[in-house]
């Protein structure tokens, strides 16, 4: 595949044609989330404007909600390189699943039993354990990362995963400073102990390639408003582990198969978005053989547009700027940038940024761990994330906003 054709694709999001004071923004609030392309617009408001319908009716319309359930499904398995006895089930966010998978899993814990969590990772893949655990009176164990490297420390966990460990919680890439994780390495760490393994790929899931199959991950969990689909979330896991364990659920919903772990009526038309998110991103390598392929080859040409634009941002910095993060290998990163500059509060730039039609995000974006090993507590820094949609002049137009802010 040649390399990304940023302006046809830039041509399918609408709301990259937003204005603001007259000037077009320039959206750096991706890892907030990105936005969305015409197919997923479409695929939603076809569902709601042809009339959708709950499961389980003796009509059309609901075997259409059940297909379009069964299509997302398989899109998202895909897009997760998932095995071919995982099952797929979606929630109304991560959050909200990772605390449903938390519950269930935790119901096998007691007291002795250890859980292992990172520093690197959202609240949302710490906060679930910490409490789980509380409640079943098991011991929490922290990963760090390196303040220098900003790489987590994969010998630190060789040290704290033993016999005791069920369960070890770590994200594929970091939402505030942008480092990958070597999920594979993570997963075999775990499962010598015999621990299970949780993915966050939230983050990750727009700027690389997931492969649940080569990493080896038990369950793994993203959100579709990242990777350009809808405000849904999705999890996969190993089928056997999702039949055995006692998901939360009300008695009539299915007692067996991903619908088990499904509370209440799905988003239907969000669903749609999904299938519609992922085929966005195949259709970004339209010529190989499966859908996987396309996917795989399209992250390959993603990561190649980030690796570039990073290298300008980094290389057009002001000097009075600090990157928190990786700059020696752009690989082994998102381009996910948190940068402080001197003498501006984040607020401060984040608002300066904001009135000049340029948006960033501020604070810890909820990975209150990282910004307390960072020692940026207070105000946290400022995030600038790229897509797939960003362009070189929108870097240099954030690099002379820096440089007049500076
Ligand atoms: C790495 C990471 N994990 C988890 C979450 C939470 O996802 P959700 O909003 O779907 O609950 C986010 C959201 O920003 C995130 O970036």
């Amino acid at each position: 595949m040649n390399a990304l054709n940023t302006a046809a694709i830039r041509g399918q999001f609408p709301a990259l044609r937003r204005k603001e004071h007259g000037t077009t923004v320039a959206w750096f609030d991706g890892p907030g989330g990105s936005q969305v392309p015409q197919s997923v617009i479409d695929a939603i408001s076809g569902f709601l404007t042809h009339g959708g319908s709950n499961h389980g009716g003796a009509f059309a319309a609901s075997r259409d909600s059940e297909k379009a359930h069964e299509t997302a499904r398989r899109a998202v398995a895909d897009l997760f390189g998932a095995r071919l006895d995982d099952h797929v089930a979606f929630g109304m966010n991560m959050t909200s699943l990772n605390f449903a998978l938390s519950r269930a899993l935790a119901t096998t814990w007691g007291p002795g039993d250890e859980v292992v969590v990172t520093r690197l990772d959202h609240d949302a893949n710490v906060a679930p354990w910490l409490r789980a655990a509380a409640e079943r009176g098991a011991t929490v164990k922290w990963v760090p990362f390196d303040t220098t490297t900003y790489r987590l420390d994969l010998a630190a966990f060789a040290d704290v995963v033993g016999p005791r460990t069920k369960l070890v919680a770590v994200t594929h890439a970091s939402n505030a400073i942008g480092t990958i994780v070597d999920i594979a390495e993570a997963s075999r760490i775990a499962h010598a102990a015999g621990a299970l393994v949780v993915v966050d790929a939230v983050h990750y899931a727009p700027h690389g390639l997931i492969d649940m199959a080569a990493t080896d991950s038990d369950f793994l969990l993203a959100s579709a408003y990242k990777f350009f689909g809808p405000h849904i979330g999705a999890f996969a896991g190993r089928s056997s582990l999702m039949e055995e364990l006692d998901a939360y659920k009300v008695r009539p919903s299915p007692a067996t198969g991903p619908g088990k772990w499904e509370t209440g009526t799905q988003s239907f038309e969000a669903l749609t978005g999904v299938t519609a998110a992922v085929d966005h991103l195949a259709g970004l390598a339209p010529d190989e053989p499966t859908r996987r392929d396309q996917i795989a080859l399209a992250f390959g040409a993603i990561q190649d547009h980030a690796v570039a634009l990073g290298k300008r941002f980094l290389s057009g910095l002001p000097a009075t700027a600090t990157v928190f993060g990786i700059t020696d290998d752009l690989t082994a990163r998102t381009p996910t940038y948190a940068i402080e500059l001197e003498g501006v509060s984040a607020r401060r730039l984040a608002t300066e940024l904001g009135d000049r039609g340029i948006y960033v995000t501020d604070g810890n974006y909820y990975a209150v761990e990282v910004m307390r090993s960072l020692q940026r507590e207070d105000g946290g820094l400022v995030r600038i994330g790229f897509l797939h949609y960003t362009t070189e002049d929108e870097v240099d137009r954030l690099l002379n906003a820096l440089h007049d802010l500076a």
